[in-house]
């Protein structure tokens, strides 16, 4: 098989740069190592950027976004159970959207399975070949057949543990990485959220999240030491630490119940440089990670596809190669900015336990800056709605 774009990877950032290429009629076909059951039981964030409302308007998938997502004005901090709402809308005149990211997963799904494009699910052993040469490939097998998909240009749209950043020889690649020592434990529940606005809080005992699917179906999230296991935590147990962790009112008011989910993700903040090795170019979170705590994974990952899918777009409809050119470059500028908006609201808002009590005097003094300035609460506000 033969394709101008071979894309590893169907999680959002491979669906829509495929969905993109689609649009502007460049040929791509997606490699996928899981099934399409197991890529949609994946539970992960759920803010959407309005560039990426926009990106899926203009990817004509924005329908049920817009039905079922709920707008959000702002978000509400919490320090030791005092509350600051910072409100985006009077701050910067925008909002965010809450909309699941495997709600976004499934509509470009949906989409892909319409437009009969080509996607191979269950694909093992995927291999780049040749990147720098003159005929890149890519072979998998699929019910204990060999198959070969030759390109002209590979996207590595998966993910972290991916095959295509690992296939890049070392001496060529610079990573940067924080790994945090702590990560995150979370817990989906069919109950209504506890607030209008998702509460993010510090507290002694560590950082917690209040966040929401629907109106209907609650998300949260309490910080745990990293080599923490799911199993040590009942709901009862998850349900206990996470209202003691909120102020007063607000647990008071927190609808626990049996949890549909349950399970704990680390938090990393990565990044690889360059993006672009020869005919292999990296996006989402093959190329970076960062800290759940600013809600940028996904909107990166939407901001790399983007701009990929316009380079390569002017490469093959317009035969022009400066997009492909400074890819690189580009997106990096806006990762770095994301990278570090996560990092700082991660410092600000959990427990580290190698800072002490000098640590958490200088985050309580952070939090009352906040409180205080609304120029801080704009720099806050417009890095979360996200830069331009
Ligand atoms: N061969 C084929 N597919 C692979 C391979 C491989 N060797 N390794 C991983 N994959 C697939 C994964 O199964 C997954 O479906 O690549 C896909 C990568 O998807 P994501 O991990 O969702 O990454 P991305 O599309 O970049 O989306 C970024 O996901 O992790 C969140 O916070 C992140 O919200 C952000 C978003
Ligand atoms: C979520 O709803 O899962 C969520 C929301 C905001 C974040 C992280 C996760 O910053």
């Amino acid at each position: 098989m033969r394709t101008q774009v071979a894309i590893v990877g169907a999680g959002p950032a491979g669906l829509m740069l495929g969905r993109l290429l689609e649009q502007a009629g460049v040929d791509a076909v997606i490699i996928e190592r899981r099934s399409p059951d197991y890529v949609l039981g994946r539970i992960r964030a759920g803010v959407l950027e309005q560039g990426t409302m926009d990106l899926l308007d203009a990817a004509g998938v924005g329908r049920r976004m817009h039905a079922e997502g709920l707008i959000h004005g702002g978000i509400e901090l919490a320090f030791d159970g005092d509350r600051l709402n910072i409100n985006f809308e009077k701050l910067i005149g925008k909002h965010v959207m809450v909309y699941g990211q495997t709600e976004v997963t499934r509509d470009l799904m949906d989409a892909r399975r319409d437009s009969g494009t080509i996607s191979i699910y269950q694909a093992e052993d995927v291999t780049i070949h040749d990147v720098d040469g003159a005929t890149p490939r890519i072979t998998y097998r699929k019910h204990g057949v060999t198959h070969a998909l030759t390109c002209d240009v590979i996207a590595g749209c998966d993910g972290f543990h991916g095959v295509c950043r690992a296939s890049v020889p070392e001496q060529a690649v610079t990573t940067f990485e924080r790994v945090y020592p702590f990560g995150w434990l979370g817990v989906l529940v069919d109950r209504p959220p506890v607030a209008d606005e998702l509460i993010y809080a510090h507290h002694a005992r560590g950082f917690a999240l209040c966040s929401m699917r629907s109106s209907t179906r609650s998300r949260y999230y309490v910080q745990v030491p990293s080599n923490e296991r799911v199993e040590n935590w009942s709901d009862d147990r998850f349900w206990d630490e996470l209202r003691t962790r909120l102020n007063p009112a607000t647990a008071e008011s927190l609808e626990a119940g049996p949890s549909i989910e349950k399970s704990i993700a680390p938090l990393r903040s990565f990044v690889a440089e360059p993006l672009r090795f020869g005919s292999l170019f990296l996006a989402g979170d093959a190329a970076h990670i960062v800290p759940p705590t600013g809600a940028k994974g996904l909107n990166l990952a939407m901001s790399d596809v983007k701009a990929l899918a316009e380079a390569l777009i002017e490469r093959f409809v317009e035969g022009s190669a400066a997009g492909v050119d400074s890819y690189s470059t580009k997106v990096l500028q806006r990762i770095w900015k994301a990278e570090r908006f996560s990092w700082w609201m991660t410092s600000l808002l959990h427990t580290f336990p190698e800072t002490g009590r000098f640590g958490r005097r200088i985050q309580r003094a952070e939090f009352d800056y906040l409180a205080g300035s609304q120029s801080a609460q704009g720099s806050l506000a417009e890095n979360y709605v996200g830069l331009p």
